[in-house]
């Protein structure tokens, strides 16, 4: 009797030790939250100065093909160069890989609720440190608007010309990311680093 009561204070002690050895959940500093606004607008730059490029020099059809071809490279490139986890979602996405998981669409939908009554502008972000399996990571959000530009491509079925609307709808079969108007959330950056 007295072994088994030695046992149990034995796993006790042990579960507490390991209760009290996790790490307390780390705080953001200025710095980290600076560093991940600086990865999504570098991001964002880069993306948009090839768009724009390609609208000016060739046009809309051809920059239909920038987008979808060069929009993933540029994306997988970027994430790597970094050694972060980085893509757009949305949750009417055009490609399927932009499609967001259950925390990214928990966010958008915030981001949503927050744009309809007016609360929602180019300084909002989301910021969340997650444990995955003992790993701290930081979890980082930016919401993406839509402008008048992107609706040749993004917007009515009007503003659409029917050349675009024919390659978008071969490349993607349940494109849902139509029928939008400007200063609406179109999507957001979203970042995943382990701290
Ligand atoms: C020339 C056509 C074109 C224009 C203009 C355009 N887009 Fe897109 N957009 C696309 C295509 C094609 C994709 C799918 C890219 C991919 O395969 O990742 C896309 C995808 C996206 C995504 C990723 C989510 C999804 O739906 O798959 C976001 C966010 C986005 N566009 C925002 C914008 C914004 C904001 C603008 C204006 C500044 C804009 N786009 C202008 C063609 C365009």
């Amino acid at each position: 009797m007295k072994k088994i009561l030695l046992l149990h204070t034995l796993l006790l002690s042990l579960f507490l030790a390991a209760g009290c050895a996790e790490k307390p959940k780390p705080q953001l500093t200025e710095n980290q939250k600076a560093g991940l606004r600086k990865d999504a607008k570098e991001f964002l730059d880069s993306l948009k100065n090839v768009l724009v490029k390609e609208m000016q020099t060739n046009g809309i059809v051809a920059a239909v093909a920038v987008c979808s071809d060069t929009a993933q490279i540029l994306t997988v490139n970027y994430g790597f160069s970094k050694g972060i986890y980085i893509k757009r979602v949305s949750l009417k996405y055009r490609n399927p890989n932009n499609a967001p998981d259950g925390f990214e669409s928990k966010v958008l939908n915030h981001f949503s609720e927050l744009n309809s009554v007016g609360k929602l502008d180019g300084n909002s972000e989301f910021f969340e440190v997650i444990n995955s399996d003992g790993v701290y990571n930081v979890r980082y959000m930016k919401p993406i608007f839509v402008q008048a530009p992107c609706l040749n491509c993004h917007g009515s079925n009007e503003q659409i010309s029917p050349d675009v609307k024919t390659l978008i709808q071969n490349k993607y079969p349940d494109d849902k990311a139509t029928g939008y108007y400007p200063d609406e959330l179109r999507g957001a950056v979203s970042i995943q680093k382990t701290l």
